[in-house]
């Protein structure tokens, strides 16, 4: 077998890992389901989340695939031969397949998006007339249908390519520029009349609205926006050489994650009740309100096309980690495979995500478990299969690994303290697997 690839440099690993967690998850995703979930509260108990659960298995996974230095199903096998442990590279696999299939949809919309701002189509609309343009586009079968290929068909490109050269380049000048443009986006939208309202619903928690679905769904956001549970980070972490200081690269993906949701947060909210829409919108919120936002600016629709530009690079360095983790089992680490493997594999999880294109169409009609086809897959992935993959993870660290091991592999590159140690793995074996399944059967009603 040929040698492994490796990210060229330090700072490679630190915008790849940093690309796959920011996207979609914060900017398009967290704004909604803070809204349905009544804003403060669910924010403040996903940052705790975020903290006491996303960051330890963040770090968890980094270990397990430099220590491996394989792909997500090889890694488990590696540390834990003759076991069935490999299970959980493979139950990443299928969520990333399902979560791929339903991520390009949003994709595509911001593809749509796109274009139409470009051709002119969004110049001095009213709030409705966006609301208008935009579900009138995404409920056409077959523009929903291309876009979403479009989407999938660069993904697939890039990845063909190897990891180094495809994500390293992309990643490293759009995280600055997108930083950049939210702040403008955030000054506008808290100058906003009535803005403070939307800040309120933001920041002030009320606990009232806190439900067991609640809480699940805070967690299951703070595992999909770091990107935890899937083994990705297993399989980008496997590329790095050992010079580098894994606690730092989680501290500073954390950081840099809660920011972008805090920054999404406050671009969006001030706007949503200034304009006197509906927060708990779902899906559509960010489309329908973002180019409000943006047509109050001087020059808005420059903005606004500069920020769909690196909105599609966010989600899209978020999707190549999905596609990247199964490329690189099915093609078992050799260059010459990769390429066709990226097509195979792509192209099927299209053939997949057109019913998830379609629900906001033709089979919006499809409803199964109270949800549309889009939705349950958004669902499936956040609340069920992430929390079991995190599950797994932690449980596979605190039995098949040794704490000396870890405790090794974690100083390589690192000058990591000893109780900064200790205390990760404390929350890795106890609170991290007790608290996954307490939050799961609480919803399961169990007590
Ligand atoms: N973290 C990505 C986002 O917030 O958009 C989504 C994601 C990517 C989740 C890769 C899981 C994953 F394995």
């Amino acid at each position: 077998m040929s040698q492994r690839e490796q990210w060229s440099s330090k700072l490679g690993f630190i915008l790849a890992a940093a690309g796959s967690a920011i996207g979609l998850g914060a900017i398009w995703k967290f704004p909604y389901i803070a809204g349905q979930n009544g804003g403060g509260a669910f924010f403040l108990i996903f940052i705790l989340f975020t903290l006491v659960l996303g960051l330890p298995l963040l770090l968890a996974e980094f270990t397990i695939g430099r220590t491996a230095q394989d792909n997500a199903v090889n890694s488990y096998r590696k540390i834990a031969p003759g076991t069935r442990w490999h299970w959980v590279g493979i139950l990443g696999m299928i969520t990333s397949f399902i979560l791929l299939s339903f991520y390009s949809v949003i994709g595509g919309w911001i593809i749509v998006y796109l274009v139409k701002a470009i051709a002119g189509d969004l110049n001095n609309l009213t709030v409705d007339q966006y609301a208008e343009v935009f579900n009138g586009t995404i409920s056409d079968p077959v523009v929903s249908v291309l876009v979403q290929l479009l989407f999938i068909l660069m993904t697939i490109i890039v990845i063909s390519g190897g990891v180094q050269k495809g994500i390293e380049r992309v990643s490293s000048f759009m995280m600055p520029a997108l930083f950049v443009l939210f702040m403008i986006l955030v000054v506008r939208a808290v100058t906003l009349d009535g803005a403070m309202d939307g800040i309120r619903f933001l920041l002030l928690p009320d606990f009232s609205k806190v439900t067991s679905q609640t809480i699940l769904e805070a967690m299951g956001q703070s595992f999909f926006t770091l990107s935890v549970g899937v083994s990705v980070m297993v399989t980008y972490s496997s590329y790095l050489p050992k010079t580098q200081s894994l606690p730092r690269a989680a501290f500073s993906i954390v950081g840099m994650n809660i920011f972008i949701v805090l920054l999404a947060g406050l671009a969006i909210f001030p706007a949503v009740f200034s304009f006197g829409l509906e927060p708990g919108a779902g899906p559509v919120l960010l489309f329908n309100v973002l180019p409000t936002v943006f047509s109050q600016l001087p020059f808005g629709m420059l903005f606004f096309i500069a920020f769909l530009v690196l909105f599609l690079f966010a989600a899209l360095t978020s999707a190549f980690s999905m596609l990247e983790i199964i490329v690189s089992v099915a093609s078992n680490g050799e260059p010459s495979k990769r390429k066709k493997w990226a097509w195979i594999i792509g192209l099927a999880i299209f053939v997949c995500g057109v019913p998830s294109a379609l629900s906001y169409g033709v089979l919006g009609d499809v409803i199964i478990f109270g949800k549309t086809i889009f939705d349950l897959a958004d669902y499936t992935v956040s609340n069920v299969l992430l929390p079991i993959g995190a599950l797994l993870i932690t449980l596979f660290v605190s039995m098949k690994m040794k704490r000396s091991a870890l405790w090794e592999e974690l100083q390589r590159g690192s000058r990591v303290k000893r109780g900064l140690f200790e205390a990760w793995f404390f929350l890795v074996r106890y609170v991290c697997p007790v608290l996954i399944l307490a939050v799961m059967m609480d919803v399961l009603g169990v007590w």
